[in-house]
Formats: C-alpha cells, sequence, structure tokens
C-alpha cells in the first residue's frame, strides 16, 4: 500500500521558517500561504495578481514569474531580508491557453507563432525557480528544501491539454532527475501532483458537467497538508505525492513496487542494474 498519513507533529517545526510561496494569491497557493502563516511560518508570497484583501501575516511580491528578472529579484530581496530561504514552493500555474496543433493564419495565410505561456509559467518558471532555490539553498547551513506543484497530468494526457501535460510532464521529470544528486548539497525536491481541487484554474463549464470533478473534488487546504509535508520531511526527497480526494499517495514507490508487471520482468532487471550501476555517479547533474 502506498497511501500514507501526514504526521502533523512536523508541522510544529514551521515556526520561524521562511518560504517563498509562488502563485499564492488564489487556490493551491493560497491555502499554503495560510497554512504555514498560520504555523508560525515567515512567507513571502509572490504572484501576477495581488493577495485578498483580508490575507494578514504575508510578504507580498508582485512577481511575474515568467520573468527571469523578476524572479532573480524575488530570491534575492528575500534572502537579503530573512538571511535565508529554508523552504521554495513553486506552485503558480495556468490552464491550456490555446490548442497549438490547430492552424491559426495571419492576413498573409502565414501560420501564427502559437502561444506557449503554458510552457512558460508551468515548466520554464519552476526551472528557474529551482535553480535560484538551489543557489540561495546550497550555501546556507541546513540546506533547504523545494517542492514543486505538478497534477496528474504529470504522468497521464487525458483530458485534450497537451501542452498543459507536456508542462507537467516536464517537473516530474526535473523532480526525478535531481532528487538523488541535489542530496549532495544538502538540498530536497519534491513534487505534490493534485487531482481535482476546487480552485479559479478549473473551468465553470467543465465542473458542471464532469462527473470525475463531481466525485472527487477536494479543497485546497489538502494539498495546502502535502506541501506542507514535502517541505518539512527530511526524508523526503525525489519524492512524487498523489493528492487525490484529500488522501495521500507515494507514487514512485508503486511505480517501482509494480514496475515487473508492466515493463517486464527482464526489462525491469536490465533496468536495475543501469539505475544501480555506481558509475553513473560520474554523470550526475553538475551543480
Ligand atoms: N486545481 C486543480 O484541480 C489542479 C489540479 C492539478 C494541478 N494543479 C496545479 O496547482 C497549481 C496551482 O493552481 P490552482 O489550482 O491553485 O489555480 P489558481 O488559478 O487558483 O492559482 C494559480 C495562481 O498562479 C498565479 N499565476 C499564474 N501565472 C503567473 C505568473 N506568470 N506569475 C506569477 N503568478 C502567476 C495566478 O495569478 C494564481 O494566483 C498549478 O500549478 C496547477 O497546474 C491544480
Amino acid at each position: 500500500m502506498t497511501t500514507f498519513d501526514i504526521d502533523e507533529r512536523l508541522f510544529e517545526d514551521l515556526k520561524g521558517k521562511v518560504v517563498i510561496i509562488t502563485g499564492a494569491s488564489s487556490g493551491i497557493g493560497l491555502a499554503t500561504l495560510k497554512f504555514l502563516i498560520s504555523h508560525g511560518a515567515r512567507a513571502v508570497a509572490a504572484d501576477i495578481n495581488p493577495l485578498p484583501p483580508d490575507i494578514e501575516g504575508a510578504d507580498f511580491r508582485k512577481t511575474n514569474l515568467t520573468s527571469w528578472a523578476e524572479q532573480v529579484a524575488l530570491f534575492d530581496e528575500t534572502v537579503k531580508r530573512y538571511g535565508r530561504i529554508d523552504i521554495a514552493v513553486l506552485n503558480a500555474g495556468v490552464g491550456e491557453i490555446e490548442n497549438v496543433f490547430v492552424d491559426n493564419v495571419d492576413a498573409n495565410g502565414a501560420l501564427v507563432e502559437p502561444d506557449f505561456t503554458v510552457l512558460k509559467v508551468n515548466l520554464i518558471a519552476p526551472i528557474v525557480g529551482t535553480k535560484l532555490a538551489i543557489h540561495h539553498m546550497r550555501k546556507q547551513p541546513g540546506g533547504g528544501s523545494i517542492v514543486i506543484t505538478g497534477s496528474g497530468k504529470a504522468w497521464t494526457g487525458v483530458g485534450g491539454t497537451p501542452m498543459y501535460a507536456t508542462a507537467k510532464h516536464g517537473v516530474l521529470g526535473l523532480v526525478r532527475t535531481l532528487g538523488p544528486d541535489l542530496r549532495r548539497v544538502n538540498v530536497r525536491i519534491n513534487l505534490m501532483c493534485p487531482f481535482w481541487t476546487d480552485t479559479g484554474i478549473i473551468p465553470p463549464d467543465l465542473l458542471a458537467k464532469n462527473a470525475s470533478a463531481k466525485r472527487s473534488m477536494q479543497p485546497p487546504s489538502a494539498c495546502a497538508r502535502a506541501i506542507a509535508h514535502l517541505g518539512m520531511d527530511p526524508s523526503c526527497s525525489g519524492k512524487v505525492i498523489y493528492v487525490a480526494s484529500s488522501t495521500y499517495t507515494d507514487v514512485d514507490a508503486g511505480v517501482m513496487a509494480t514496475r515487473p508487471l508492466w515493463l517486464g520482468q527482464r526489462n525491469h532487471e536490465d533496468r536495475v542494474v543501469w539505475e544501480e550501476d555506481p558509475s553513473n555517479a560520474e554523470f550526475s547533474t553538475p551543480l
């Protein structure tokens, strides 16, 4: 069984921790911000939109995460003000904006370049955030922790949102690759993958007619607890957690336990030889 409970005692140590949360002005990011503040963390909230007016105790920084300069400033100013960053929650996201495979043409009949904002916000921005978090965290005593918000679409393609799913598959690859390598510099990275969560990212018309959404909808607070868990549990490194109907599942534990079944015993064993080969160390991510 790869489903697990979250140990609330972990959250006692959130007091005083410095946490950056992106996409903090609504939905999962806002729920995470509230959760962290209520546990005494010092929270730096970054979003392109302002926080709701009733939020107290957050240090808001208006940031367009698709801008390298603005994201650099977010991390630099946080370290300048608080001296360190304990946890970086890279959560901001947008839904599919357009179907890039439908031909749009200009007045001359030439193909128009598609809008790749989904890849910029959901993939490039968390890669930049990860780079900046590593840059600062590796230099500080005790290291630090990065939590990225993925999705069930990190490993499935259901729903006709190819750019969104590509971005989410991308952050899955990032976490799986960097997870083991970042231990060398005392930084942890993990992925929190929600299923249906009651936020503004879900188009209202979809919500009204989708049986799965009605069946499985969870409050954003369920994701906030998973983010805080991954941020705080020192044993979580390279973990991929699925959060659905307010339950928590360790995805890669399940993947590994069943791999001989779906990949074939021989293929599984061949991969184990490759994955556990000590000479892989020399090919790990340069940091
Ligand atoms: N709600 C769900 O069912 C669900 C399911 C799977 C994954 N997710 C993921 O959860 C994360 C949070 O989304 P949510 O559901 O809370 O939606 P949301 O729309 O409520 O929140 C997203 C936040 O990101 C911010 N944002 C978007 N682009 C930005 C930019 N360029 N710079 C700065 N901030 C920006 C928005 O202003 C918003 O506050 C996303 O990564 C999303 O892909 C959500």
